[in-house]
């Protein structure tokens, strides 16, 4: 066994490394070695909390060959579109081991142990509480967003009637019985008590999430990556490791941040996302399933006339273009018009497709150079002069019905305003709605055309017409 100075050394240049870790992970170019700096962090991290171990080595060492393997094997096989789905589950692993830290801690007391009039043991006794309630809430409500992102579960807001009240109930019920698992010494009282407790937590966990409507859920898993960092900070507390609760609070409080960042972007309340849509009015269904007017189709060789008269393209991409997997048919289109003296740009928004920069990686993996991939807010702009625009798999993210109609689900939140443009053109397979299951205007206004088909297969139709 390593001596206690060293260990707890050890578990400050782990900290620092998360630090340095986090700091690097804030731009793609140092990203990677962000990712090193955490990766280093964490085998020391590990190799120290072995070290303090008396016995039981060989259940560890199990443990995480079985656990390694499968995470080997989840990271060579997930589709950069599962992601969200993927880290989703992982912080219902957290959330989890937050309960069963809290459960381990409580079993082993006994109704002498909770008599006494210590107030370390009452400390120790809400930490457990606390744990377990946080760590409850995120297993469950991880659990459901991996169900709205890998389409298992609807991804509709859900709304039973009162849902403000019954999410305030469960937390002053979860109040009045931490204040009886903590004067009590019985203990059979007490356990029942938690175990209540963790049967509100996780319904309450579930309920949170499963009131969020698809368009949110971006903000959502951030939001349970916070929730997933508190959880073990509160596993630091009950284990008295000091180092689960710096990384634990460095997870919780980025979470909040990035968060509080999508939240502003989107144009939404924090407060309301975290508290479970706290606030938002029942939308009408209005926008959702009534019928729109009509649509205009074209044909990959009139496209690819449309493209070549222009002087002006902005390619909008989405979730679409990244499940068809079209992002080097996009890239070579992209040449060849700028070849024929085409102006070719790219219009992104902030949370198109599932992940936090995603059409960027796909973009940058593809080579379409930096400079004509423009954020939303410098090309905005620009789509009134602009001759063409072609969203491909894209839907949410250019609906003008969050701008014109305030009683849509998605009103409000900033759009690419890709319908001011000449000609629009949209590419995707169906007149299926989007992520947040709102049907779309802009398919049926005057300046729009579809082109029906798998993205990557229209792009390439279209590429072999020009
Ligand atoms: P969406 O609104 O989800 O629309 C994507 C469209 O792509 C769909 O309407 C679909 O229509 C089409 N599509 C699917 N597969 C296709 C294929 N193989 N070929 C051609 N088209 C295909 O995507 P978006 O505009 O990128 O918006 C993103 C949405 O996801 C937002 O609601 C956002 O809130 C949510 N979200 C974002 C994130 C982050 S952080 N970015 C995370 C989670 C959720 P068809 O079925 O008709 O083809």
């Amino acid at each position: 066994m390593l001596s206690h100075g060293i260990i707890q050394a050890a578990y400050v240049i782990a900290a620092l490394l998360f630090i340095f870790s986090l700091r690097g992970l804030s731009n793609q170019e140092s990203a990677k070695t962000g990712n090193i700096y955490g990766m280093i962090g964490m085998a020391i991290a590990l190799i120290a909390t072995i070290a303090t171990l008396n016995g039981g080595l060989h259940w560890v060492i199990i443990a995480m060959v079985i656990g390694a393997a499968i995470g080997l094997y989840l990271a060579k096989k997930v589709e950069m579109t599962q992601m969200p789905e993927l880290v989703a589950l992982l912080h219902s692993f957290v959330g989890m081991a937050a309960v069963l830290v809290g459960f381990n801690s409580f079993l082993p007391l006994t109704s002498f142990v909770l008599s006494l009039p210590s107030h370390e043991v009452t400390v120790h006794l809400i930490e457990i509480f606390v744990g377990i309630f946080i760590g409850a809430v995120t297993f469950s409500g991880s659990i459901v967003a991996f169900g709205k992102l890998n389409g298992r579960i609807s991804s509709k807001a859900l709304s039973i009637p009162y849902k403000h009240y019954w999410n305030l109930a469960a937390i002053v019920v979860s109040i009045i019985l931490m204040f009886v698992f903590v004067n009590t010494d019985d203990y059979t009282l007490a356990l029942i008590c938690l175990l209540v407790m963790t049967a509100i937590a996780l319904v309450f966990g579930l309920h949170l999430v499963a009131s969020i409507g698809g368009a949110d859920m971006p903000v959502v898993i951030s939001m349970l990556n916070s929730y997933s960092g508190w959880a073990a900070a509160a596993a630091g507390f009950m284990l008295s490791n000091d180092l689960l609760i710096v990384t634990g609070a460095l997870v919780g409080s980025s979470g909040a941040i990035l968060s509080y960042i999508m939240c502003k972007a989107m144009n939404r309340s924090f407060i309301s996302v975290i508290a479970g849509g706290f606030g938002n009015k029942s939308k009408s269904a209005s926008s959702e399933d009534e019928e729109q007017g009509e649509y205009r189709e074209l044909q990959p060789a009139e496209v690819a006339q449309i493209l070549k008269d222009a002087r002006s393209v902005i390619i909008v991409p989405g979730y679409g273009m990244a499940v068809a997997q079209a992002q080097a048919a996009v890239s070579n289109i992209t040449e060849k018009l700028r070849s024929m003296g085409v102006e070719v740009r790219f219009g992104i928004h902030p949370v198109a497709g599932r992940l936090p920069g995603h059409m960027n990686v796909l973009l940058a993996e593809a080579k379409v150079p930096y400079d004509i991939v423009l954020e939303m807010d410098e090309i905005n702009d620009d789509f009134p002069e602009t001759d063409v625009v072609w969203v491909i798999g894209a839907n949410d993210t250019v609906n003008p019905a969050a701008a014109e109609d305030p009683n849509s689900p998605i009103a409000g939140m900033p759009v690419l305003e890709v319908w001011k443009a000449k000609n629009v053109i949209i590419s995707k397979r169906s007149m299926n709605t989007g992520y947040a299951g709102v049907q779309n205007p802009l398919f049926f206004k005057e300046n729009s055309y579809m082109l029906f088909g798998d993205a990557k297969d229209s792009v390439e139709k279209v590429l072999q017409n020009l």
